[in-house]
């Protein structure tokens, strides 16, 4: 099965940790973000993504240095303007002919894909939108269903108390090669605004699940934060990062860092490969990067200290993701 995982966008409310490095590679608990997307694809039998990506192409290409990730096989399809979500799958889905899976590059989910492809082929779909539900869909795109699944609308940010329903669109989609052929040629579309609305009208056979699943979008500073919360306490299964080790209740430790015998790690944490945790210092509810040092008598408490950075003796780091050259508040 062929994936199209779209991580064309600037991440601009991730700025400045977005300047230099684009969302769907910063990590969540040590692990680059879409990392662990393709691990989830590749469980549902995905081995063939294509990277729709517009923003610092060079920066995946990097990362992933070569044309696979474990079984899965890699393409990149890099738009020279952005093509919005419609128009960056017309593009990156160019040549598929069979039914294929498609999802926003900054959603950390656990979604049952299996489960939605069942789903899909039973009602005969020419396109399937996973939906999660949430507490105020007020900012959300909310997609109202029949009781079978099928898709009645589509209501853009509903004023709040307005909303026909509490299911949101998921960002991740099953799509029939026909869908292909509503998307213009490189033109700059919405699949959600204007795509799936207008298959609507056109009696497109639409389709969307109500999944029960983990959901979060991670491209706001609060989310980034609350993801790598949730990650290290087991919302998307243990260990929370490849090879950690569980040292005491919540907190975990990647290979091997010099975490000094005084030094107090308060739970949920996660220590990373060859850091540096000096006496008496105290991590608390946050994820220090490979290799980073955190000097003594620092405080660090919900916090991101991603590969690069450091901790001077005694600072106190509250609420912050931090790297070499920047931070960002995350309150
Ligand atoms: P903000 O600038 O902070 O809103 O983030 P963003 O640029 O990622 O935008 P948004 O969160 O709305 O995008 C949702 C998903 O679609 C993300 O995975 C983006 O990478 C992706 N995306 C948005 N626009 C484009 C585009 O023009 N081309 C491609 N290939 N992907 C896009």
């Amino acid at each position: 099965m062929k994936a199209v995982v779209l991580v064309g966008g600037e991440g601009t409310r991730l700025r400045p940790l977005t300047l230099h490095t684009p969302k769907p590679l910063l990590p969540i608990a040590n692990v680059a973000f879409i990392e662990r997307q393709l691990d989830w694809l590749g469980r549902y039998g995905v081995t063939e993504v294509i990277l729709s990506i517009g923003y610092l192409p060079d920066a995946f290409i990097r990362h992933f240095n070569g044309d696979s990730y474990g079984e899965i096989h890699l393409r990149y399809a890099v738009e020279d303007e952005p093509l919005g979500t419609a128009g960056a799958i017309r593009f990156a889905a160019d040549g598929i002919e069979e039914r294929f899976i498609v999802c926003n590059g900054d959603v950390l989910t656990d979604l049952d894909l299996g489960e939605m492809m069942e789903f899909h082929a039973a009602r005969k779909a020419e396109a399937s939108i996973a939906l999660t539900r949430v507490l105020d869909p007020s900012a959300f795109g909310v997609v109202p269903t029949r009781e079978d699944g099928e898709v009645i609308a589509f209501v853009e940010k509903p004023p709040a108390g307005q909303a026909p329903t509490d299911w949101i669109n998921a960002g991740t989609y099953i799509l029939e090669p026909s869908v292909l052929k509503r998307i213009p040629v490189r033109l700059n579309v919405s699949v959600e605004r204007e795509t799936f609305p207008r298959m609507l009208e056109e009696t497109g056979r639409l389709y969307a699940l109500q999944s029960e699943g983990y959901w979060l979008d991670i491209g706001t500073p609060e989310k980034y934060e609350q993801a790598q919360h949730d990650v290290l306490l087991g919302c998307v299964g243990f260990p929370p990062a490849p090879g950690a080790v569980e040292r005491s209740l919540g907190v975990w430790v990647q290979g091997s860092p010099e975490i000094a015998a005084d030094a107090l790690l308060e739970p949920p944490c996660l220590i990373g490969d060859g850091a540096v945790i000096g006496e008496r210092a105290q991590i608390a509810n946050s994820v220090v990067g490979k290799g980073v040092k955190v000097g003594a008598d620092a405080a660090v408490r919900d916090a991101i200290l991603l590969e690069g950075a450091s901790v001077s003796a005694g600072a106190d780091v509250k609420r912050l993701a931090v790297t070499g050259e920047c931070e960002l508040s995350v309150v």
